[in-house]
């Protein structure tokens, strides 16, 4: 049996085009991927968070964390053997927010299939993203990012 893992960062609070969240645009995405392959879920999340809640202060925050290129300790490990990865982060900055960095090369992926998906609010996907979604989509019209989502994933094969 092939197993299925959907790894994801995302934010709860305000966040751009959409106010405050009490559920991050990447984490609808991520829910939505895993219920369509049967997915074990897992949040990347940080062990000191200080990510601010208010829109403005965090992209100051994010940006200084990019430039000093950290690499903060997440809570908890992926435990058990997954085949396939869905790695879904928001675009920081035109890149991946640092946790997922952190994430990534915290595992061995070789041998594994590793799918990159993103929300972002119009420079689209970075890193090697194989699907990117706009973040106010995600939040505010489900049905058409569903729809996004699972014809990306027959493209794929599931
Ligand atoms: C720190 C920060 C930097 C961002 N930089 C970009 C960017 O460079 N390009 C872009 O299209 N969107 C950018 N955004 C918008 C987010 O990618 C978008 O709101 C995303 O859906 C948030 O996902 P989340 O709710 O899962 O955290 C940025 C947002 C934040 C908070």
């Amino acid at each position: 049996m092939s197993k299925t893992l959907v790894a994801y960062f995302s934010r709860t609070g305000e966040q751009y085009g959409v106010g405050d969240v009490l559920e991050g645009n990447t984490a609808i995405i991520a829910k939505m991927i895993a219920k369509k392959t049967g997915a074990d879920i897992f949040e990347i999340m940080v062990a000191e968070d200080n990510y601010p809640n208010k829109y403005p202060l965090l992209i100051e925050y994010a940006k200084k964390e990019k430039e000093s290129n950290v690499r903060p300790e997440i809570i908890g490990t992926v435990e058990g053997e997954y085949d396939t990865i869905f790695v879904g982060y928001p675009n920081w900055w035109g890149d991946m927010p640092m946790p997922v960095y952190k994430f990534l090369e915290s595992y061995d992926f070789s041998n594994k299939t590793v799918y990159y998906f993103c929300t972002h609010e119009g420079s689209g996907g970075v890193h090697k993203t194989d699907f990117a979604v706009y973040g106010h989509t995600a939040q505010n019209d489900r049905e058409e990012a569903e729809q996004k989502v699972v014809e990306w994933l027959k493209r794929i094969g599931f």
